[in-house]
């Protein structure tokens, strides 16, 4: 059949019958909130570049979380800012770091009534800023493994449900999976940055969390924006190294990587819409060049239509409350 028996524009007449047809609904549910938190300080500050979030102190994380609970936003993920940085990102397994501190407060308080993830990495931690430990300029990769085992499970120990290593290391989630399972976390999830690029889109983040390297630039560790083949290896080897959930980072620019390897894995699939990503729909809202809240839900559930099952924004709260207006 075609026109003008068929006519497209029967299901699009009314909204009712356009809620009945649609095919992609965006819910809190898919949701998560990345939190950045400050260690030794008493006052959220506000972060120039992303206007709406904060590196927020300590004792602020546990009414940040039920603020996001209460949203319907199921899951959060914690960023630590530490005070301490060292050649080798030590403080990222401290004890008492500034995640594994929030972690703890967050689940004595919630328990299981939100989803705690950590960011697994050490370019906050390290005094050279890269994601690995070095030997001179070269960033190892073995080596580094070991740590993000003990950052991985210092922050099992503290409470997380699951732990995101977004380093790009050759075997970090094998590692973390073994090391994990050692310490008897069998339960603990890991969700692999699995096709994290190197992505000019990072660069708010990394003037939030101090983690711009210190020389040279991320390329020899995270992947080529123009590789996707590439993209489908890696998450076809995070998979076989025990990842729970897979992730594509950034999300905007990179919706066909998130369409591919939905449809070729169907695996979890988080999808992170990233700082740069975020600032640029602030930015021109705040010059009232577009609709914010209009642009916003339009993109989210685009990412969701390309395949992704979660979406990690800095738009979740924001979202929330429009969905729950709508
Ligand atoms: C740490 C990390 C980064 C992001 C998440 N984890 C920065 C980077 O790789 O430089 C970026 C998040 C964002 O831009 O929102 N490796």
């Amino acid at each position: 059949m075609t026109f003008p028996a068929l006519r497209m524009r029967r299901l699009r007449r009314t909204p009712k019958i356009r809620d009945l047809v649609r095919e992609t609904i965006l819910t809190p549910n898919d949701l998560i909130f990345p939190i950045f938190i400050k260690e030794g300080t008493s006052d959220p500050e506000p972060i120039h570049a992303m206007p709406g979030q904060f590196r927020l102190p300590l004792n602020k994380v546990v009414k940040e979380a039920k603020n996001v609970t209460s949203l319907g936003i199921p899951a959060v993920i914690l960023f630590g800012i530490p005070v301490r940085k060292d050649e080798t990102g030590s403080s990222a397994y401290d004890k008492d770091g500034v995640v594994q501190q929030a972690v703890k407060a967050i689940k004595k308080q919630l328990e299981n009534k939100i989803v705690i993830m950590t960011d697994v990495c050490l370019c906050q931690y390290t005094s050279h800023g890269h994601c690995g430990v070095l030997k001179g300029n070269e960033i190892l990769n073995d080596p580094t493994l070991e740590i993000l085992q003990k950052v991985s499970v210092s922050h099992a120990e503290a409470g997380a449900d699951i732990v995101a290593p977004s380093c790009m290391i050759d075997g970090q989630v094998q590692a973390i999976r073994k090391g994990l399972d050692h310490a008897g976390f069998t339960n603990v999830a890991v969700m692999a940055y699995s096709a994290k690029h190197a992505s000019y889109f990072y660069g708010p983040f990394r003037e939030v969390a101090y983690s711009a390297p210190s020389f040279g630039d991320r390329r020899s560790y995270q992947m080529d924006y123009a590789n996707s083949n590439e993209a489908l290896q890696e998450v076809e080897l995070d998979i076989k190294e025990g990842a729970d959930i897979i992730m594509v980072k950034p999300a905007l620019a990179y919706l066909d990587l998130v369409y591919r390897i939905k449809t070729k894995f169907g695996f979890p699939t988080a999808a992170y819409n990233v700082s740069g990503e975020y600032s640029m729909i602030k930015a021109v809202a705040e010059k009232g060049w577009i609709d914010e809240k209009a642009i916003t839900l339009e993109v989210l559930t685009a990412i969701k239509r390309a395949g992704a099952d979660m979406i990690l924004t800095y738009f979740a709260k924001e979202a929330a409350r429009w969905l729950a207006e709508k």
